[in-house]
Order: structure tokens, then C-alpha cells, then sequence
């Protein structure tokens, strides 16, 4: 293996360009002697609600935690089915799963790594409760169709939005289109913190008040326990670094953007080769640069011996893994292939137009 000369997403980047901002945050929660909640994550969680256009957020430890916290809070209890994307991270599957819910496997439309209203409807039974839709690689669900599904049936609907901060559907932004929507701040993550972080978006006041106890054992107000909650707070000091990052988000999906225009236009037409296809209306925050080719792995290990790290999102569908091998059909699916082929070129606000044209070489001189 060669040494990595092009990695795959540069963190260290990252916490460079923003070095400074990110040392004052880091010494203004020192100096205020408040760890956990507090000011710093009462300002996060206003000014993430304003970048996306929410009445409110609420911040939580980590993205599963609010996915499963958002269950919770709209009435998904044991027994309840769930619909969720065959083709995810397996944390959309295991927050249902922390509830004691059902999750029901939906297939990706089409020539899409996405589930549509065609691969929901026909999972709704009289036991389905909710429906999450994840905007896979930061592509946005085609969700209007999903909506009134939901509406018809009264099912709940969930965006998973652990990647695609700041990606908008027909001009309004992920994290406004469902019930509630859950996003990841994990590091790598479009907006990242400098450790494990969690945040959801909702638009009603009583659902907010649901979510706060929720995440901190029951509890409104000390020692007084309303329902049983867990222990799920964001600290302050993530609140605060996530503030700083927060600002550099919108000029961060810009620089990722064009990355994916360069590799859209310059990729083009390459036999065997197919690249993701982006909705009408949808103007995605790239998370992932994801291609299809049957010769993966051979792509993969090729690329690797030039310095480029790749990774493949993801290796199984969520039903071949172990915890979930008795909920995915015996026959190949989609997902299945998807999986088989998918694999995601370097992509972030720190691979330089240069880099991203060596990566463009080494795939056109792979093809040829
Ligand atoms: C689609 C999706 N859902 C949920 C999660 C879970 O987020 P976290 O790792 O913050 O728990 C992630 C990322 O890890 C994800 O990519």
C-alpha cells in the first residue's frame, strides 16, 4: 500500500484553517467553568436552528441519539414498524432497534441510492408508525410524494440528516421537510465537532419540551423527573466549537460543491463507470462523492497504489449484517449491489482543485 498522499477527508485541515476561532472557544468554556449544556449550547442550538430555517433545535450527544430520541418523542414504541433505507448506516436501523420498534427494509429507487414514495408504500401495514428518510451522501430525498404518504397512512416522518447539513429541497433546507430531523455532528461529518455530537431540528414548542426532558433523564427542572429520559446532553465545549464551525459551513459545502462539479463534468461518459445523479430541485451538500462501477475493488486498490484513499459507503446492506440478518430477503437486491459497487472518491472543503483533478486522471488512465 502506498503512502496516503490524497486522503480521502483532511481534519487536520480542517482545525487549521479555523485554528484560532476554535482555541478562543476552547478557552472562553474553560474560563466559564460550565461543562455540560449551559449558554454554549443554548446559542448552538439557536443559531443551527436559524442556518437551517427551523423554529427550534435541540442539541444531544451523538446522531443515533437523536435519531432514536426522535422516534421517541413522536410515539414510536416497541412493537411499532419503522420504515428505513435497506441502504444506510447502520444507526438509522439500531435507533429503532433502542426503542424496541421494527425496522422494515426499503429498497433505493431506481438508479438512485435513495428510497422513494414507490419503495415505502408498499412496506405500510396497519403496525407502521413512521418512516425515516435519509438523505444518503447529502442528496436530498425526493420527499414531497413521502409526505403525503406519510400524511395519508398518519405515519411519522423522520429526516435523517446526519449527512447533509445545508443541503435544500425545492429552496427549503434538510431538517424542515418531516416531523423532526436528526443530524450527526460526528467529525467527519459536513459540519463536525471535535468529538461526538448530535443535534435534532423541530418545529413545535411541546416537542421541544419532550426532546429537552428526554435528553436529560426526564428533566425539566432538578431532581424533578416527569418521564423516563436518559442521559444524552451535548457539552459545551463541542457547542462551542461547533459554533465557530458553523460559521464556516456555508463557504465549506461551496468549496464541496466544487469538487463534485469537477468531478461530474470531467468523469463524464466513462464506460462502465456511472455517477450519482442529483434530483430536480435538489441542490446537495456533497457529503459523499459516490460512483458505481463493477470493477470496484479493482478501482479501489488502483487508486491506492497512486496515494488516493477511497471507502466504500457501504460494504453490506444493513440486513446482511449480523445483528439484522433476519430482516433482509434471500434474493440480491439493489442494495445489495449497491453495496457490491459503490465507492466514494475523496471529497471536502480541503481537497484542492489540483488533487481533485490527480483523482480525475487516475480514474480516466483506470478506464482506459
Ligand atoms: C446516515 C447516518 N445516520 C446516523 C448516523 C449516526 O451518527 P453518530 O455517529 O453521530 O451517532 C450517521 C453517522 O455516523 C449516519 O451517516
Amino acid at each position: 500500500m502506498s503512502e496516503v498522499r490524497i486522503p480521502f477527508l483532511d481534519l487536520h485541515a480542517a482545525t487549521a484553517e479555523l485554528r484560532q476561532q476554535l482555541d478562543q472557544a476552547w478557552a472562553r468554556v474553560l474560563d466559564a467553568g460550565w461543562y455540560v449544556g449551559g449558554g454554549e449550547v443554548a446559542a448552538f442550538e439557536q443559531e443551527f436552528a436559524a442556518s437551517i430555517g427551523a423554529p427550534f433545535a435541540v442539541g444531544v450527544g451523538n446522531g443515533l441519539d437523536a435519531i432514536s430520541l426522535a422516534l421517541q418523542a413522536l410515539g414510536v414504541a416497541a412493537g411499532d414498524e419503522v420504515i428505513v433505507p435497506a441502504h444506510t448506516f447502520i444507526a438509522t436501523w439500531l435507533a429503532v432497534r433502542m426503542l424496541g420498534a421494527i425496522p422494515v427494509a426499503a429498497e433505493p429507487e431506481a438508479g438512485r441510492f435513495n428510497v422513494s414514495a414507490r419503495t415505502i408504500e408498499p412496506l405500510i401495514t396497519p403496525r407502521t408508525r413512521a418512516v425515516i428518510a435519509v438523505h444518503l451522501y447529502g442528496e436530498p430525498v425526493e420527499i414531497e410524494p413521502v409526505a403525503e404518504l406519510c400524511s395519508m397512512h398518519k405515519l411519522v416522518l423522520i429526516e435523517d440528516a446526519a449527512q447533509a447539513h445545508g443541503s435544500v429541497r425545492h429552496r427549503r433546507t434538510v431538517g424542515t421537510l418531516g416531523d423532526a430531523a436528526a443530524f450527526s455532528l460526528y467529525p467527519t461529518k459536513n459540519l463536525g465537532a471535535l468529538g461526538d455530537a448530535g443535534v435534532l431540528t423541530i418545529a413545535s414548542e411541546s416537542l421541544r419540551e419532550q426532546l429537552l426532558r428526554l435528553r436529560n433523564y426526564g428533566s425539566l427542572h432538578k431532581y424533578q423527573h416527569d418521564i423516563e429520559g436518559r442521559n444524552s446532553r451535548l457539552d459545551s465545549l463541542q457547542a462551542a466549537l461547533l459554533r465557530v464551525k458553523l460559521q464556516a459551513l456555508p463557504q465549506w459545502n461551496e468549496r464541496r460543491r466544487r469538487i463534485a462539479a469537477l468531478y461530474s463534468e470531467q468523469l463524464r461518459g466513462i464506460d462502465g463507470l456511472s455517477l450519482p445523479q442529483t434530483l430536480p430541485g435538489n441542490e446537495p451538500v456533497w457529503h459523499l462523492y459516490a460512483i458505481m462501477t463493477q470493477r470496484r475493488e479493482a478501482l479501489a486498490r488502483f487508486l491506492a497504489a497512486r496515494g488516493i484513499e477511497t471507502m466504500r459507503h457501504y460494504p453490506q446492506a444493513v440486513y446482511r449484517t449480523p445483528p439484522f440478518a433476519a430482516f433482509g430477503p434471500p434474493r440480491i437486491t439493489d442494495s445489495d449491489r449497491i453495496a457490491a459497487e459503490q465507492l466514494s472518491l475523496p471529497i471536502g472543503p480541503h481537497l484542492s482543485a489540483a488533487q481533485a483533478g490527480e483523482v480525475i486522471g487516475a480514474v480516466h488512465e483506470f478506464f482506459r
